[in-house]
């Protein structure tokens, strides 16, 4: 079954005015499978944050983002959605983009306010097809941080492709949100592969032409609170977080925004 962590949370933080992240001691290990990273080594991993609806512990983290443009932040449309504020997003009065900060205990980097929302009009919350947004900045972030989108018929959507996906979601399927930035290596799978894993569940549906999947034997995926966070490969970006069966079940791949496509739809002027 699908699990939109996040409206559970939103609903808790609500009721509960607790912070997200269960009291257990926070594990060494987001994603499944992970490593730590730094900050430098992947600066355009950003957090979306907001400490009034989800509670001051990790900053607020709710989702992952992407740099895309020095204002300009992708991240997953579910993110943006009531389900998970618990308000319509225009509504949330401190909603952020935490960039530069690997530990969302610290203070390092910034914490950029939100000009503007723009939810694709096309997300299908049921198949979970174009699930992207765009968050414009009030202010730009170092030009370093830009991570160039992969384009139609990019190399590295071939099967078989190394990438590696960064989030501060859960490590264990259990709950357990990471306070570091994680990183876990994954491989791009056949759309063959990917179809005969979701043909069409409460999960979602994989659709070819604007989602990807990937995985690895090893357990090693996204999970829950990495969503709307990037999947490189070559340097480029390739995906976003999007949805899955669990995290790093067998048979069960993580599904993602295939980014080329977001590319065209944002140039074909939204
Ligand atoms: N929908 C989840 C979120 O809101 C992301 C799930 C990704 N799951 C996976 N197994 N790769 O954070």
């Amino acid at each position: 079954m699908r699990r939109p962590f996040v409206r559970a949370l939103a609903l808790v933080a609500a009721a509960a005015a607790i912070p997200l992240v269960s009291p257990a001691p926070a594990r060494a290990d987001a994603v499944i499978g992970g490593y730590p990273v730094e900050i430098s080594a992947t600066p355009w991993t950003v957090a979306l944050t907001s400490r009034d609806r989800f509670g001051g512990t990790r900053a607020g983290q709710f989702c992952g983002g992407v740099v895309i443009g020095r204002s300009s932040v992708l991240t997953a449309a579910h993110c943006l959605s009531e389900d998970v504020l618990g308000t319509p997003p225009r509504q949330v009065p401190d909603l952020k983009v935490v960039a530069g900060r690997a530990d969302l205990r610290a203070d390092a980097g910034s914490e950029a306010a939100v000009r503007d929302i723009w939810i694709n009009p096309e997300y299908d919350g049921y198949t979970n097809a174009g699930d992207f947004a765009v968050l414009t900045l009030s202010e730009p972030l170092a030009a370093g941080s830009v991570i160039p989108m992969a384009g139609p018929g990019d190399a590295a959507y071939r099967p078989g492709t190394e990438a590696v996906v960064y989030g501060w979601g859960d490590t264990t399927g259990g709950g357990a949100y990471a306070s570091t930035l994680r990183a876990s290596r994954v491989q791009v799978l056949s759309d063959a592969v990917c179809e005969e894993a979701y043909p069409g569940s409460a999960d979602g549906t994989y659709l070819a032409g604007s989602m990807l999947c990937a995985g690895e034997a090893g357990g090693r995926d996204a999970c829950q609170g990495d969503s709307g966070g990037p999947l490189v490969a070559q340097g480029r970006l390739i995906g976003l977080v999007s949805w899955g069966n669990g995290c790093g079940r067998a048979g069960s791949p993580g599904v993602y925004v295939r980014v080329s496509e977001v590319a065209r739809a944002l140039r074909g002027g939204r």
